[in-house]
């Protein structure tokens, strides 16, 4: 199912896809906007709001908004329970919206045990104008983005990478981009042929900042497909689910013109370099590095500590790995042990960092 579009309703196919199958998913869901009546430009040109079928819940007689409230809410957790059935235990979920859905949304989010890593601002720097003059220009939308559960140890952030977005500056969480216009936007006889095409450059930052080179990016929200196209464009993989036929053939047919960027320039600009492979001490003493009962000085205090065969080292009546002894003599509420510790080097018969070692072992 990798690489396709999966025609149908996306609660029913994430729940009978495999568990954990996606390393991250963006979702685009309906908006709920209720919108009523049509809307006119001063110049009676009519407006493509999104007054789409796929869009409304409940009905339209007087009240109908609590209960449509009630249905938006229970079609919420419906598809976020099955999307965190597929999304793997270091993945991330990004969830799109606007000020008529996206609070519904988090708070169902976080009832669900999802934990927010960030809130995005997506600043449209040629927004819509607010044509009644009755109330602000509408010039942003929300991203949600969030963990499986505040446990959750690893996930990826291409922290470095997402500099280039920021003149070399750490990224930050209001996003300028334009509407999706010109070339970009699909149409068909001159309509456009989905009301809320999201621009590529959105999407091309979401799938940088969270996903790695090969990884699976799950859309159950597909529309024209435009995660499929910058994923592919990206080297990722990707998985759409999409209910109407008409958008599925668009989303396949788009997709397949994208060619992919080359591996060496994706890994290079798209993604941080994987970090270093942790190493035990332990693995020193069983390459023969160092022994049992070697001594250790400490670089700024007059403190010895002696190797343990099991790799903890001792000193000061303190027992521990080199990290937290070298804390608990320091009195501080962390050490970084390798840059800590002198062992004596037998070929140059000087203190040496045991860092120096670590470089040796991770340069073979
Ligand atoms: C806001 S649009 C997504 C637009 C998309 N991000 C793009 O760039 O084209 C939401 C899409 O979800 C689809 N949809 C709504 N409910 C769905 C469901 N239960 N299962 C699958 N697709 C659904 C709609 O048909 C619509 O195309």
């Amino acid at each position: 199912m990798e690489n396709e579009v999966i025609k149908g309703d996306c609660v029913e196919i994430m729940s009978a896809l495999p568990r954990q199958i996606a390393d991250c998913i963006f979702a685009d869901p309906p908006y709920n906007l209720q919108l009523e009546g049509e809307l006119w430009r001063p110049n009676m040109t009519k407006v493509d709001a999104v007054d789409d079928k796929w869009d409304q819940f409940g009905g339209t007689e007087e009240g109908s908004e609590f209960k449509s409230f009630e249905a938006y809410d229970d079609f919420t957790e419906a598809w976020l329970k099955a999307a965190r059935h597929v999304l793997s235990d270091t993945g991330t979920i990004w969830v799109i919206g606007t000020y008529h859905n996206i609070y519904r949304v988090g708070k169902v989010m976080m009832d669900l045990g999802y934990w927010t890593l960030n809130d995005i601002v997506w600043v449209k720097t040629n927004p819509m104008p607010n044509f009644r003059g009755v109330r602000l220009t509408n010039a942003h939308e929300t991203l949600l983005w969030a963990k499986r559960s505040k446990e959750q140890k690893k996930y990826t952030f291409n922290h470095h990478a997402m500099k280039l977005y920021n003149d070399g500056k750490q990224m930050r969480s209001d996003w300028e981009l334009p509407l999706c216009t010109g070339a970009e936007r699909i149409r068909i006889n001159g309509e456009k042929a989905h009301t809320t095409q999201k621009p590529e450059a959105l999407l091309e930052r979401v799938i940088v900042a969270s996903t790695r080179v090969g990884d699976v990016v799950l859309d159950p929200f597909f529309g024209t497909g435009t995660t499929g196209a910058v994923a592919k464009r990206l080297g990722r993989r990707w998985i759409g689910i999409e209910q109407e036929e008409r958008y599925v053939e668009l989303a396949r047919r788009r997709i397949e013109a994208v060619e992919p960027m080359s591996q060496e320039w994706l890994k290079q600009y798209t993604q941080d370099p994987s970090p270093p492979k942790r190493i035990p001490l332990k693995h020193l003493i069983q390459q023969g590095l160092l022994r049992p009962g070697d001594r250790l000085k400490h670089t700024r205090l007059d403190v010895e500590a002696v190797i343990n065969p099991d790799g903890t080292i001792s000193a000061n009546g303190y027992q521990g790995s080199i990290h937290q002894v070298g804390a608990l003599v320091a009195g501080s509420p962390a050490c970084n042990g390798w840059t800590h510790w002198t062992y004596m080097c037998p070929q140059t018969g000087r203190q040496t960092l045991l860092d120096e070692l670590r470089r040796v072992i991770r340069g073979q």
